[in-house]
């Protein structure tokens, strides 16, 4: 005879760690429940990250909870770096280890962790089944098995939130596995609700910038005419009387000079300031940089090599063809001030599509995109000067080289025509800048 299943018999010793079971499982329901609440009520996510981190690591019993943030390094490696951390007392805390700060997946023999992360899935078990590439670094920090879930902001992969048992193995139960997934896609929401007010008030400062930018641009300009008007009837006047000698001549002269100065100051102020009434068509991306390669050798002088590729059939982008090709300028000026003279400057056009539920390169949605890519073999950036270049007047050059006005123009067209930009340097590495605008047929 058959027991009904609801009664199999058990013994103690499976009621105790049943019940035990029963009791985790609530506290992680509890927690879980506890960290999204305190997650949707903060306005900035790394205000409530350690919180959350304590909530979440107390509710599971584990050892160790942490996260990694995601992102390419300077040679477009995807990597993952810690910054974020809890441990239980007693538990030797990683945060300073400088093992987990850029970890390459690939290289690091995590190909898997990342494949899994960019499916939406976590990676959980016990170390010892983990795959014998995985296991060193794992072992070295003492776990005996974890749970990580990756971070998703929208729809790009943004970094992973990780439960380490470094005391006993833990065995998660699908319920636990699904609810700390909970947790991590409330994060993620947070995270993009933050990225998303991030590049509104990046869009904003610039728009406003512009229009005060233009407002004094136009009122400097009518200073200017009134000037330049004067200084010529001057020197005609002291010509006419012949009393024009050397030293009043010269004096003119600097007047002139420092008034065409300005002229091309309140010039390249009002281009910036332009609202964007721009006369968008259809443009071949590849042929309309063929268009300005003359231009683009004039600015780059003869010692600097130009590159320009294409992959074929490229699909067309709707676009002003004076913003295009402005921002190439833009790029292009830039990485001629950053080269030495035996300088290379590389334009590479190619195209491709993400499909729905994937992640496109830089973290672009789902879509029919052409990238531009601008790659110089200049001085390059440090961290400190890249976290900055978008930002309107930034400039590291000399006053009368720089405006800072170049890529905060470029990030306004760029954004306008709901594309994205994306930079990878490092200092003496020079620079690559990816532009992605949605093609025509679009999305
Ligand atoms: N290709 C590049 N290589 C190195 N640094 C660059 C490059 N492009 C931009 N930068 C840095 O970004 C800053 C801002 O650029 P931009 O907005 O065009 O203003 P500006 O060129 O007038 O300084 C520059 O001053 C420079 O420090
Ligand atoms: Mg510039």
């Amino acid at each position: 005879m058959r027991a009904p299943a609801h009664s199999t018999p058990t013994s103690p010793a499976d009621d105790d760690s049943a019940q035990e079971l029963l009791q985790r499982r609530d506290a992680i329901l509890g927690g879980v429940a506890r960290a999204t609440e305190l997650i949707s009520q903060t306005s900035h996510w790394r205000d409530c990250a350690q919180k959350l981190l304590q909530i979440t690591g107390e509710a599971t019993g584990v050892s160790r909870v942490y996260i990694f943030e995601i992102r390419r390094n300077a040679e477009r490696v995807v990597c993952a770096y810690q910054t974020f951390e809890w441990v239980a007392p007693g538990v030797s805390p990683q945060i300073d280890n400088p093992d987990l700060q850029g970890i390459p997946f690939e290289a690091a023999g995590f190909g898997r962790w990342l494949a899994a992360f960019e499916r939406g899935e976590p990676i959980f078990g016990d170390i010892a089944d983990f795959p014998p590439e995985e296991q060193p670094i794992l072992e070295f920090q003492q776990i005996l098995s974890l749970l990580v879930q990756p971070i998703r902001a929208g729809r790009h992969l943004w970094g992973m939130i990780g439960f380490d048992a470094c005391a006993r193995p833990q065995r998660w139960e699908r319920v636990e596995i699904d609810a700390l997934r909970i947790a991590a896609v409330a994060f993620g929401a947070a995270v993009q609700r933050e990225e998303r007010e991030a590049a509104l008030q990046q869009m904003q400062r610039v728009e406003a910038l512009g229009r005060m930018a233009g407002g004094v641009a136009h009122d400097f300009n009518n200073v200017l005419t009134v000037a330049s008007g004067a200084t010529e009837m001057l020197a005609g006047e002291l010509g006419g009387r012949g009393v024009l000698d050397t030293s009043s001549q010269e004096l003119i002269e600097a007047l002139q000079q420092a008034l065409a100065q300005g002229a091309g100051l309140t010039r390249r102020l009002l281009q910036f300031s332009r609202q964007r009434q721009g006369q968008p068509r259809d443009v071949e991306v590849f042929e309309a940089l063929r268009a300005a390669t003359p231009l683009l050798r004039q600015i780059l002088g003869h010692e600097i090599a130009l590159e320009l590729r294409a992959s074929p059939g490229t699909p067309t982008i709707h676009i002003d063809p004076v913003d295009l090709e402005q921002t190439i300028l833009n790029l292009v000026v830039n990485a001629r001030d950053a080269m030495p003279s035996d300088g290379k400057l590389s334009l590479e056009v190619d195209h491709f599509e993400t499909a729905e539920d994937h992640v496109g390169p830089d973290g672009v949605p789902p879509g029919r995109w052409v990238r531009i890519c601008v790659r110089d073999t200049g001085c390059g950036m440090s961290a400190e000067v890249s976290e900055r270049i978008f930002e309107p007047f930034f400039t590291t050059k000399a006053s009368d080289r720089g405006t800072g006005l170049g890529l905060s123009t470029v990030f306004a067209i760029v954004h306008g025509q709901g594309g994205r930009i994306a930079v990878s340097t490092s200092p003496g590495k020079g620079s690559e800048f990816r532009l992605y605008f949605p093609t025509t047929s679009g999305r």
